[in-house]
């Protein structure tokens, strides 16, 4: 923090501490008062947040022209009056205190208590945050940073980092089924970026899955697309319905459908790349969780089918985490061009940094290694889910077990608001299918719970199951 000070004369250049900028006004107490009000006032009004070290006496001393001394005494009044801490060691602080008392300042109105935080979360959508792998990917950074070129730090290729599209063509191909050449990958902001991208480049009407996130929907809408309804049953999407919506582009989950868990049987892959070709259409295939297949293999992805006819999508927010905000799609070739030119210049590129992390991260192995391991635990998490229910609640059916990191729980016809909220009251945090409902699905519970079985940290697992079971209907 480099003082920005209103005072004339050229400021001296010390290369040791930190910026802070500061305004000294004109005042009783000299240099000492000024610079003593400066500092209760940053930090009143919140510009200095509790715990921000102040630059060591000299430096600050050196950036406003005063003399150490100055700067050391205003400290010690301002430690002695509370506004600041010093430790021998750690610098001088902004203390953790709101504020010291002022008589001037009518004390808040005391608010009604918020509704505490559920102590449980079984809401689908995060992977188990706590097994992040932390230290592979610090390791990951440190070889990425290390061996990058210094055009790494340059304004880059919008495609993205050329080491991650080669990275992520490799890990598709081999784990994906996926036929991907770097050149027609684009790096993005996680699916949602992909979306918008593509929202900008497409037309028409886009058909989706009767259940699904409508938050996705929303994205096509809003970049001025109409959407069409399509049906799903156990089977996953009705494609042989596609037609009716006239559609020309559909957006599918076919490894595993959003939220209610079928693969797209073979035959309907086959009849949703038929249409593709006879209609002129285009598939946009969300593969959000298909590395997490416990029954056999991963269901390759339909990309594989024809790439010509599918953009296949991609993110590591299922796998890694969605912090990152990484992903990417492999593209047909006539659509590179148009999604590079929406995707402009800048705005909406991924950070280059964490992109050559990511792909030393794939190319080294340790992201085969963080997933087979989270294939591992979250399998013994949805056995623990599946026998907790058999032993407590033998009468709910659980559905899409065989993939991904959440499980739908049938409940009875009109009971479904009552469970979250009986949930609600026990801690717990989950949400009903009527969320990710907008059209018809048979073979589908109409009530049921998304039960995302890999949220938790473990140690809140076994408390998560137990709040649960209190909230599920008894047996009739
Ligand atoms: C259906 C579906 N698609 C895609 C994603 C990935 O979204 P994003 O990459 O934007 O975080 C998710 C959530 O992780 C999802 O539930």
């Amino acid at each position: 923090m480099k003082p920005k000070v209103n005072q004339a004369g050229p400021t001296p250049a010390d290369s040791s501490g930190s910026d802070l900028h500061l305004e000294l006004s004109d005042g009783p107490g000299g240099r000492r008062g000024a610079l003593m009000r400066a500092l209760r006032e940053a930090v009143r009004t919140g510009r200095l947040t509790p715990g921000t070290r102040l630059p060591p006496y000299r430096s600050l001393a050196t950036d406003l022209g005063l003399a150490r001394n100055t700067v050391a005494e205003a400290y010690a009044e301002l430690v002695a009056e509370g506004w600041l801490t010093a430790r021998q060691g750690s610098g001088t602080r902004v203390a953790h205190r709101a504020e010291p008392p002022s008589p001037q300042r009518p004390r808040k109105p005391t608010t009604p208590s918020r509704p505490r935080r559920p102590a449980y979360d079984l809401v689908q959508g995060t992977p188990d945050a706590s097994a992040f792998p932390r230290t592979a990917w610090i390791a990951a950074t440190r070889r990425a940073l290390t061996a990058a070129p210094h055009e790494a730090f340059g304004p880059g290729d919008p495609r993205g980092r050329p080491e991650l599209r080669r990275a992520v063509a490799e890990y598709l191909a081999r784990a994906r089924g996926v036929r991907a050449d770097p050149q027609r990958i684009v790096i993005c902001s996680g699916f949602a970026g992909a979306l918008r991208l593509l929202g900008r480049v497409l037309d028409g009407t886009v058909a989706v899955e009767s259940y699904g996130l409508g938050f996705h929907r929303s994205l096509l809408t809003a970049a001025g697309l109409a959407t069409a309804t399509l049906p799903i049953d156990e089977h996953g999407a009705r494609v042989d319905r596609l037609r009716e919506t006239r559609a020309r582009t559909v957006l599918l989950t076919p490894a595993h459908q959003f939220p209610t868990g079928g693969p797209l049987q073979p035959a309907r892959r086959a009849a949703l790349v038929d249409w593709a070709v006879e209609e002129d259409g285009l598939v946009l295939e969300d593969d959000y969780d298909g590395e997490f297949r416990y029954d056999r293999q991963p269901v390759g992805a339909v990309q594989g089918l024809d790439p010509e006819r599918v953009v296949y999508i991609g993110s590591v927010s299922k796998s890694l985490s969605p912090a990152l905000r990484l992903g990417w799609m492999v593209l047909p070739g006539h659509l590179v061009d148009a999604v590079l030119a929406v995707k402009g210049e800048r705005e909406s590129w991924a950070s280059a940094l964490e992109q050559l992390a990511l792909a030393d991260f794939i190319a080294s192995g340790s992201y085969d290694r963080h997933v087979r391991r989270m294939r591992r635990h979250y399998r013994r998490r949805r056995d623990r889910l599946v026998a907790v229910l058999a032993e407590r609640a033998p009468h709910v059916r659980i559905t899409g077990v065989a993939a991904g990191l959440h499980a739908v729980l049938g409940l009875p016809p009109g009971t479904e608001r009552a469970v979250v909220r009986a949930a609600a009251w026990q801690g717990l945090a989950v949400e009903g299918l009527e969320l990710y409902r907008h059209g018809e699905a048979t073979g589908v519970p109409d009530d049921g719970l998304v039960v995302g079985y890999g949220t938790p940290p473990e140690h809140a697992f076994a408390g998560a199951l137990d709040a649960l079971c209190q909230a599920l209907p008894p047996s009739s």
